[in-house]
Formats: C-alpha cells, sequence, structure tokens
C-alpha cells in the first residue's frame, strides 16, 4: 500500500501486517465510525497495512459496497487522525465490501463466509481475518455461536482467525467467565483480544518505560518513599446519549474493573523478565492477585450520582433526569475505592481509585504522593506551602508527567520553601503526535502481538476484587448526589479524610 507518510526513523510501529482482513460487526456504532474505522484508515496511510487488506461491513442496512464505502470515507474524513490521501484511500476503499444481515440470523452468516472467501481468492487475503466485534455485549454469544456454526472461526492449515471484543467483560465474576466459555467455544484463548484501549496509549506504556529504564524511580518506588497512590480518571461530562449501555452498569463495572485496575498494576508490578505478553501478564496478575478489600466496604469506597447544576457556565440536567435514565436507578456515576496490597513493596500503601462523570475537569493520571521528608529544618512558617512530592504521569489529556517538590522561594529574607512542577510533555519532546490507542491495538491484533490486551485470568482477578464491592453497593440503597462540576460526593472525602490524606485536586 502506498506509505506517503511513514518515517523511515519511526520505529513506533515496526511492522507490516502480513495479509489479511477484518470483519467489522456494528459498523454504524458508536465506536466503529469514531474510532475503528478511522484508525484502520490511519494504519493504511502510515504502510502498516498489507496492499491486499480487507474491511467487511455487517450491519441490518439495505446498503451495498458503494454504500458502505462511502460511510467508511466520511468517518475517516471527519475523525482520522492523520491526513486525507486519494490514493491511499483508493487502495483501500477495493478492499471494502458490506453483508446486509442481522446478528441473529445465520443465513447471514453464510453470507459473510462466502465474501471472505471471495476475498481470500480476489484480494490474497489467504484466510487469515479477526472479527470485530463492535456491538452490545449482550450480542457477544450469538455472533460467537454464530462463527463457531458457520465454520467462520476454524481456520484451515497455515491460516488464522481470531476475535475482538469490548469492554464491559461481564457484569461480574460469573458472567465474565460465561463470556470466557463462550469465547473459548469458537478461539483459542491467544486467538482472543480483549480490546481495553487505555493500554493502547503511548502515555500508559510510558508508565513501564520510566519506571524500568531508569535507575532513579525504582529504589523509591516502594512503602519506605510512597505514602499513597491516587488513580483518577474523570469526566466532565455526563452519559450524554448512552443511558442504553450505562444504566445498571455504572462507573465501577465501567471505568475501574478495567482502566483503573490496569493502570493500577502497571504501577504496582515488579519488573517483568521481558516485555513478551507471558511475562507482563504474569506480574499483572500477582498484583491483581495481592489486592486486599477493604475491611469496611461502606468506610473505604464511595459512589455517587451527578445532580442537576451548572457545569461550564451551563446549565445541565442530573443523572435521574437524564433521558433513559429510571428516577428510581441506582447507578453510581461516581465510585471511589481504597485498595491496599498484600506484598512487601506495597505493605501498608493505600491505593485510591476514583473515577466520575460530569467531574470539574476531563483528566486521567496515576499519581504516585511519597512520604514527607523525616526531618524538615525550617520553620513551620518557611514550609506552610509545601505540600508531599508527587510524580504524576498524565495519561490524557496534556500527555506528560509532572514532578512536585519543594524549592526555595526567591528573594525572601528567610528560606521559605514551595512547592514547584518540573514539566516533561510529549509535544516538546517528541515532534510526532502519537498514534491513535486503537492504531496500536488493531495492528497488534493483525500482527497476533498480545502484550497489551488482557486475558480472562486478569478480567478474573478484577472481578473478585469488584464483586463484594458491587453486592454491597447493592444493598445499601441511593447512592448519593453530588454537584455536578465539582470533585465527587462528600463520602468520598471523607474516605480519604479518614486515612489523613486528601485527594489532590488535578
Ligand atoms: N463507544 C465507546 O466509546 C465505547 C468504549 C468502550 C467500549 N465500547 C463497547 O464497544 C461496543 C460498541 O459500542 P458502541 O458505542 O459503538 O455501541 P452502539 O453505538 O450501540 O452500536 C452497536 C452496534 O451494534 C449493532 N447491532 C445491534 N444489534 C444488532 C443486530 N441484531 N444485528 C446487527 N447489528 C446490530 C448496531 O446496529 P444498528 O445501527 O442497526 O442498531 C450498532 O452498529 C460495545 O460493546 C461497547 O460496550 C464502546
Amino acid at each position: 500500500m502506498a506509505n506517503p507518510l511513514r518515517d523511515p526513523r519511526d520505529r513506533r510501529l515496526p511492522k507490516v501486517a502480513g495479509p489479511c482482513g477484518i470483519v467489522l460487526f456494528g459498523v454504524t456504532g458508536d465506536l466503529a465510525r469514531k474510532k475503528i474505522m478511522p484508525a484502520i484508515y490511519d494504519l493504511a496511510n502510515r504502510g502498516f497495512l498489507p496492499p491486499g487488506f480487507a474491511l467487511v461491513g455487517f450491519a441490518r442496512r439495505q446498503w451495498d459496497n458503494e454504500d458502505f464505502a462511502a460511510e467508511v470515507h466520511d468517518a475517516v474524513r471527519e475523525h482520522a487522525r492523520t491526513p486525507f490521501h486519494e490514493d491511499v484511500w483508493r487502495q483501500l476503499s477495493e478492499g471494502i465490501r458490506f453483508v446486509e444481515g442481522d446478528l441473529n440470523d445465520p443465513v447471514s452468516y453464510a453470507q459473510l463466509r462466502d465474501v471472505v472467501e471471495e476475498l481470500d481468492r480476489l484480494r490474497g487475503t489467504m484466510g487469515n481475518h479477526v472479527f470485530y466485534l463492535s456491538i452490545p455485549p449482550g450480542l457477544f454469544p450469538v455472533v460467537v455461536t454464530h462463527l463457531k456454526e458457520s465454520g467462520l472461526s476454524e481456520p484451515a492449515a497455515g491460516e488464522w482467525r481470531r476475535v475482538v471484543v469490548e469492554k464491559p467483560f461481564g457484569h461480574d465474576l460469573t458472567s465474565a467467565r460465561d463470556l470466557d466459555h463462550v469465547l473459548e467455544s469458537a478461539f483459542r484463548p491467544d486467538e482472543i483480544f480483549r480490546i481495553d484501549h487505555y493500554l493502547g496509549k503511548e502515555t500508559v506504556q510510558n508508565i513501564l518505560a520510566v519506571r524500568f529504564a531508569n535507575t532513579m524511580f525504582e529504589p523509591i518506588w516502594n512503602g519506605n518513599f510512597v505514602d499513597n497512590v491516587q488513580i483518577t480518571q474523570a469526566e466532565d461530562i455526563g452519559i450524554g446519549g448512552r443511558a442504553g449501555y450505562y444504566d445498571g452498569i455504572g462507573a465501577a463495572r465501567d471505568v475501574i474493573q478495567n482502566h483503573l485496575l490496569q493502570l493500577m498494576a502497571l504501577t504496582a508490578m515488579e519488573e517483568p523478565l521481558s516485555f513478551d505478553a507471558q511475562q507482563v501478564r504474569v506480574e499483572k496478575e500477582k498484583v491483581l492477585s495481592a489486592v486486599r478489600l477493604p475491611g469496611d466496604i461502606d468506610l473505604h469506597t464511595a459512589r455517587g450520582q451527578y445532580a442537576a447544576g451548572w457545569q461550564g457556565g451551563v446549565p445541565v440536567v442530573g443523572f435521574l433526569e437524564e433521558d433513559g435514565i429510571p428516577a428510581t436507578s441506582t447507578t453510581e456515576t461516581f465510585a471511589a475505592i481504597r485498595l491496599t496490597l498484600d506484598n512487601r513493596r506495597w505493605a501498608g500503601v493505600p491505593f485510591y481509585l476514583r473515577t466520575g462523570k460530569r467531574l470539574g475537569r476531563r483528566v486521567t493520571e496515576v499519581a504516585v504522593v511519597f512520604k514527607r521528608a523525616p526531618h524538615l529544618p525550617f520553620s513551620d512558617y518557611a514550609v506552610q506551602e509545601l505540600s508531599d512530592n508527587a510524580l504524576v504521569f498524565r495519561i490524557q489529556p496534556d500527555e506528560g508527567i509532572t514532578v512536585r517538590f519543594g524549592s526555595k522561594v526567591p528573594g525572601t529574607p528567610t528560606l521559605e520553601v514551595r512547592d514547584v512542577s518540573m514539566d516533561f510533555q510529549y509535544g516538546d519532546s517528541f515532534v510526532d503526535t502519537s498514534p491513535e490507542a486503537y492504531e496500536k491495538l488493531i495492528l497488534d491484533v493483525l500482527l497476533g502481538e498480545p502484550p497489551l490486551f488482557p486475558r480472562s485470568t486478569e478480567v478474573e482477578l478484577s472481578w473478585r476484587i469488584l464483586d463484594p464491592i458491587l453486592d454491597r453497593w447493592a444493598e445499601s440503597g441511593r447512592p448519593e448526589q453530588y454537584a455536578s462540576g465539582g470533585w465527587g460526593p462528600a463520602s468520598a472525602y471523607d474516605m480519604i479524610a479518614r486515612d489523613g490524606r486528601e485527594w489532590r485536586r488535578p
């Protein structure tokens, strides 16, 4: 495929996928339009797709191949990261096909199989296909069963078939296991790719680079020096038009189960023997296995629902008044939990995880907060504006790292110390913009490289952590309301104040 953007020095995505195609289910959905189809174009644009690459869309629309290609074209023009090149698009569009069908209808899968086999002959996809399920999770079992029964999940010798599923991976431990059984009835474990798009973010991978490529952080990366770790994913928007998805799921299942526990695992894990999938997963699983649940869930967790109010100068409705949300909903839009790890490195260090909608600003960060110096040879007045040292991985936006430490205030008659920040911004040090997480992850699926995809054990361990908390919340009635534009309910402040600490204000 034409390669107008590829810089020969660009070693971030060094490999080009071999002959293959993607069958995308749910092409009319939000995720497909905003993320997946644009990422496929961006990969083509950067020269990472094979010349005969094929994209097959599957949806219940009366479209032909040209109609679907026009949809992809619009999605690409609107959402792709890289510039539009007519020649790249032309080559990509030659491999675009459409199958009209309902996910429940076996006949549609027979048509899909015909299309896939035709592509193998005409485009040289050589029997290598990804089935990307960008569909409501309730439909995973029916699609996987049809893929199996139609023979689509079964590769011939020398071919491969892979399946991609989006979170949520179940809604508790039992349903996660059920999902695994369904997936594993048709695909081998190494053919199953669970997408947690946070793991595709450069800034998340950078946690491992910073920790393990340098000497100055690891010696202090433990309970001797670290006071606490705060992992925050905050959104300033509400649920938008996603009531159907969000109600009954809530903040803990939507964000803590996957993104935040993965961030915790990367922050806390031991150095892996290597960065191959098996070794990284082993270390992450050790962290998740070492989690000690809060002794008293009521005291060490908090949850809430955003109330009507103002945000950014605009009046906003509360969660219970959102379209499609019943006034009796007990789904939380804010969740915070305090966990500890039973291992030598982290004994006694609380990990505070919080996420919510309609909070003060959109930000995701991991803040490692250090202990105060054991002795400060200054007057109380001199250090009254000194807080704790912190190293903050800014995952999004403003991707980078901040180090906060005390420094002398210039020009004061006595030696006064105040917090200052040292900032590393990706944009200042690297000229290229980072690839979208979906670019990285889709290419890894095509290459069959799984380090950034959680396997079933990690998913199960995460549910083991969350299930008791969710069960307790289910018994305890309505979540507390919190002000839109603030930082969550009073119980979240109380929870951390009981430990003599306070939340960072990102
Ligand atoms: N959106 C995000 O940012 C996001 C983030 C993380 C994970 N996810 C996950 O990604 C998946 C897709 O999310 P989404 O937001 O794109 O969902 P969505 O907008 O609700 O789209 C769902 C897709 O499934 C199709 N579909 C539903 N029932 C069907 C049927 N019986 N036959 C054929 N097609 C059917 C829909 O087609 P119709 O147009 O015909 O209804 C639509 O294309 C979900 O698993 C979601 O949990 C989404």
